[in-house]
């Protein structure tokens, strides 16, 4: 007898079926940002104390950073979007490869848990389709502060030599502004002895909520924000309560979502000096953008192309050009964008021309010639913001598109279906 072949994992898969071509309209609410919670959730190793944490979206990335501290030692508690941790003492100093593995914030923990312990062994997280993501500058900053670092195995060990187990402060200057090493080496610098200073720290928001959490905790930071960063150690830091910054790269993919359906839609919470390159570039497209204390309504005009090259914060956000590109596909003549962050973040490019659109690849310059309609089709987001950019597509695609990757789209965007329909989008999330 013959049995039937088990269906592939491919079709498995849960999908978002959208019906394109819907207006949308009223408000979309952006949830607290990932990147920030992730990072803030790690700082809880500092201290003894109870840190509480509001406004952290409810992710599986969220998830996988709450199994990584419960793995050292840490007590969690989460009751809707708070977050309660207490790591009174911790009972390992190695999170495990599976938990770190495809996490890539749970790397920056190293510098807390090295803080606090002396010793810390972590994994090296893993290679990404997006790009290489090497953490040399992370490892160059803690060796700077006295660590001894190896690197064997796929494994980061390090270790405080001496008696008092202490970190020194010192003075660095990065290679380049990474959001991740300028946060592990502030976690690091809080408790070292004297003073350190970041030179060409990265600016991104998620740095200075880092640096005001670790102030409300007792530490002494100046300058987040900007390019050099100054850390007085502190012998301890305490508990607090504390609020994470809405998510940019949320509120950016609404406001695209917004001006990829023409309609007009109010998105909030939003701090728009965040997102200052990508509401210009919004502007300058056609989209009238009124701003208030809150939150910023957006009114699509005709939309032209425009050219997006991706930079460090404050310029435009690696993280957005996905989706920016879903909706210069769609706009009245020809925009060039170039990706200057990550050496293969173009993958979403054949998914887009899978719908219909006009894209031409050089190297990582996609010349996107705006096509007058979509089409819906079966597509794949590869990494989390491709993943959105499929999304934003289907919203306007003549047809239903079935969006596969949802897997990735889930680490970053909290409950976006029911968010979208709410506003009148069309979209179910089903299992084959
Ligand atoms: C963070 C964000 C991610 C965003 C990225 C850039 C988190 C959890 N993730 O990632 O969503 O896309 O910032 O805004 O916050 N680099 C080196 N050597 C290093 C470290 C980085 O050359 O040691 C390079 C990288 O290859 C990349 C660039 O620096 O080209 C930016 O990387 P980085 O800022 O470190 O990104 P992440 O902190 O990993």
């Amino acid at each position: 007898m013959t049995t039937a072949a088990p269906p592939s994992q491919d079709i498995l898969k849960p999908h978002l079926a959208i019906a394109g071509g819907h207006k949308l309209q009223g408000e979309l609410r952006v949830s607290g940002a990932k990147n920030s919670a992730l990072v803030l959730m790690t700082a809880s190793l500092l201290t003894s104390e109870r840190l509480t944490l509001h406004n952290v979206p409810p992710l599986t990335d969220i998830d996988g950073m709450e199994s990584i501290l419960v793995s050292l030692g840490v007590k969690v508690r989460r009751r809707s979007e708070t977050i309660e941790l207490q790591a009174s003492s911790l009972t390992s100093a190695e999170p495990p490869y599976k938990l770190v593995n495809g996490l890539r914030a749970s790397f920056f923990a190293i510098g807390s848990i090295l803080a606090r312990m002396g010793y810390a062994k972590v994994p090296l997280p893993g290679g990404c389709r997006i790009g290489a993501r090497p953490v040399v500058e992370h490892i160059r900053g803690l060796k700077a502060l006295g660590a001894l670092v190896t690197v064997e195995h796929g494994v980061v060990t390090a270790a405080v030599p001496g008696e008092s187990k202490r970190l020194k402060g010192a003075s660095i200057v990065l290679d380049c502004p990474s959001v991740g090493a300028t946060e592990t080496i502030l976690m690091a610098a809080t408790l070292a002895e004297g003073i350190s200073v970041i030179e060409n720290a990265a600016q991104e928001p998620e740095v200075q909520d880092l640096a005001n959490l670790l102030n409300a905790m007792g530490a002494r930071i100046t300058g987040a924000g900007g390019p050099t960063i100054t850390i007085e150690g502190v012998e301890t830091l305490h508990g607090c309560e504390y609020s994470v910054i809405p998510d940019r790269i949320e509120a950016g993919t609404f406001l695209l979502a917004a001006a990829i359906t023409r309609s007009r839609l109010r998105v909030a919470p939003v701090v728009p000096d965040h997102l200052s390159a990508v509401l210009q570039k919004l502007r300058d497209c056609g989209c009238v953008l009124e701003i208030d204390e809150e939150g910023i309504t957006i009114t699509p005009g005709e939309i032209k192309g425009v050219d997006i090259t991706t930079q460090p914060f404050p310029g435009f956000p690696t993280d957005l050009q996905a989706p920016f590109m879903a909706l210069l596909a769609t706009a009245n003549g020809t925009s060039v964008i170039t990706e200057k962050i990550y050496e293969n973040r173009m993958q979403h490019v054949a998914e887009l021309q899978r719908m219909g659109a006009s894209i031409r690849i050089q190297g990582n310059t996609a010349v996107v010639e705006g096509v007058s309609n979509l089409s819906a089709a079966p597509v794949n987001g590869t990494d989390l913001r491709a993943a959105a950019a499929m999304v934003l597509a289907g919203l306007v695609a003549r047809g239903s598109s079935q969006v596969r990757g949802l897997n990735h789209l889930d680490r970053g965007y909290a409950g976006i279906e029911a968010k979208l329909r709410a506003c009148g989008a069309v979209l179910e999330r089903l299992l084959s």
